[in-house]
């Protein structure tokens, strides 16, 4: 049994024989791809996804068509496509019913319309990872949205986050504690995937385990979300969902059997009231369970390779800790990892003067709204120092479905990059990082640093 550190909350009290464990989907696959070894590691070839090199920053001439979502090139570097597409026109047709809406302010009027569903309209299939979370946020409107997300928002207060981030920092304490100065680390998994996957196991109140299948599972199920998903993708992101799916329901199935105190403890409890499925528990857990790490591991890599290109970034880090919120607001701006908001509009809308009909699919990318230089001067450079006002980018997404773990992100990349820079004169870059990449989402396949 763990500590109650929701503190205004009464203890769960489960009673383990009426959990029903047993209604699951697909029950016999999903327990096939608990006894196999998820096979989606770093070691595997991901060519058709992968990038080397330094996020790019450049926005030089963009030539060919506009979206042309499996192009490397347009992968690698999307900014000066963006940049042609907010010049030339407010939205843009990419065929397939699909629009794309580039500019902020447009972006700002549009997006948080009732109108603006997250839900697949019926004529398109629905693929194996939205699926998989029917029954959460991720797949629901308001006003049912609105009571999904009531089972889980009191678990990421300030109070309690102050709390989970405390074993963040336990965590990388440990971590760096066998970590020989000056030798090549992998920055991102070692410094973000498995100390802020470690905390979101505690918020949970499950084991951590080995958090490395787990990221590469949720990589391999949400690439079925590109736009033009590469042949052979349903397959992958079918595999992906079953394993992550796999993994967190023996630990639930445990967790019913010998309870404890955290929100996965509480979502039982919550279902032995009655109150909801036990696919709700699953879904609900395994969401946070995997989305714990990658995305707030990508906004620590990137931060990382800030600190290596520019030193004085790391030395204001480390000295004036009144810089480090806006620090890791401007990595968060240009280094967004889910690159691109979609929704379906239930009734015809009227965007920057495009009528665009119901039912279509409406594409809007994160990283061409963040770099819209009638709201962001310069947008290309980091500069740590814009006004409040002029920072208020999309990375986290906005309105209804904005991320519900922003707060914690933010506060687990300040705590990690903050001990990074007060234990550490430098972070250098020992090898080219490798970058996997959709146009949808994107992650660190590696990334070789030096911390001296
Ligand atoms: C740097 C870190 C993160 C980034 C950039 C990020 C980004 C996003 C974005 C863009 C959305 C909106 C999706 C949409 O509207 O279609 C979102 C939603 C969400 N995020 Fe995050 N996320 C991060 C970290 C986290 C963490 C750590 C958690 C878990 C605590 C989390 C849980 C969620 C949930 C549950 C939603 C759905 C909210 C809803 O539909 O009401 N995120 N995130």
């Amino acid at each position: 049994m763990t500590e109650n550190l929701l503190d205004d909350t009464p203890a769960t009290d489960v009673d383990i024989l009426t959990a029903t464990p047993a209604a699951v989907p697909a029950e016999e696959r999903i327990r096939a791809a608990a006894q196999a070894e998820y096979v989606g590691m770093r070691e595997r070839d991901d060519s058709a996804h992968e990038i080397r090199g330094l996020s790019a920053v450049s926005d030089g001439p963009a030539e060919g068509e506009l979206f042309q979502w499996n192009d490397k090139e347009f992968q690698r570097n999307p900014y000066p496509y963006y940049a042609r597409a907010r010049r030339t026109s407010p939205v843009h047709y990419a065929g397939d019913q699909t629009y794309v809406v580039t500019r902020y302010d447009d972006v700002m009027s549009s997006f948080k319309l009732p109108i603006m569903s997250i839900k697949f309209p019926g004529h398109l299939e629905h693929n194996p990872f939205e699926s998989a979370f029917d029954e959460t946020v991720l797949s629901m409107d308001p006003p049912e949205h609105a009571r999904s997300r009531r089972l889980f928002s009191r678990w990421f207060t300030p109070k309690l986050i102050k709390q989970w981030v405390q074993f963040t920092e336990e965590a990388l304490d440990d971590i760096l504690g066998s970590y020989e100065r000056g030798t090549v680390m992998d920055g991102h998994f070692t410094l973000g995937v498995e100390p802020t996957h470690r905390t979101m196991a505690r918020v949970l109140g499950l084991e951590a385990g080995t958090a490395e299948p787990l990221f590469w599972a949720l990589w391999d199920g949400m690439l079925i979300q590109a736009t033009d998903p590469l042949p052979g993708t349903w397959e992958r992101s079918q595999a992906g969902v079953d394993y992550m799916f796999a993994r967190t329901e023996a630990l639930l199935k445990e967790k019913v059997a010998d309870p404890g105190t955290g929100l996965a403890d509480e979502l039982i409890a919550t279902h032995q009231r009655g109150e909801i499925t036990w696919n709700e528990v699953v879904q609900n857990t395994v969401n946070f369970y995997m989305s714990g790490a990658p995305n707030p591991a990508y906004l620590i890599g990137s931060a990382l390779e800030v600190f290596a290109q520019h030193p004085e970034v790391m030395a204001a880090f480390r000295d004036r800790p009144e810089t480090r919120a806006r620090i890791v607001e401007e990595v968060a701006r240009l280094n967004p990892v889910e690159l691109l908001l979609t929704r379906f509009p239930t009734e015809d809308v009227t965007i920057g003067g495009v009528e665009i009909p119901a039912g279509s699919c409406i594409k809007f990318p994160i990283g061409a709204v963040n770099r819209d230089p009638d709201v962001f001067e310069n947008p290309d450079a980091f500069d740590f120092d814009r006004p409040l006002e002029a920072s208020r980018h999309l990375t986290f997404g906005l309105g209804t479905h904005s991320c519900a773990g922003q707060m914690i992100a933010r506060a687990e990349a300040q705590a990690i990059l903050g001990r990074v820079a007060e234990n550490y004169e430098a972070v250098t870059i020992a090898e080219e990082p490798v970058r996997v990449i959709t146009d949808r989402l994107v992650a660190y396949k590696s990334q070789p640093i030096i911390l001296h």
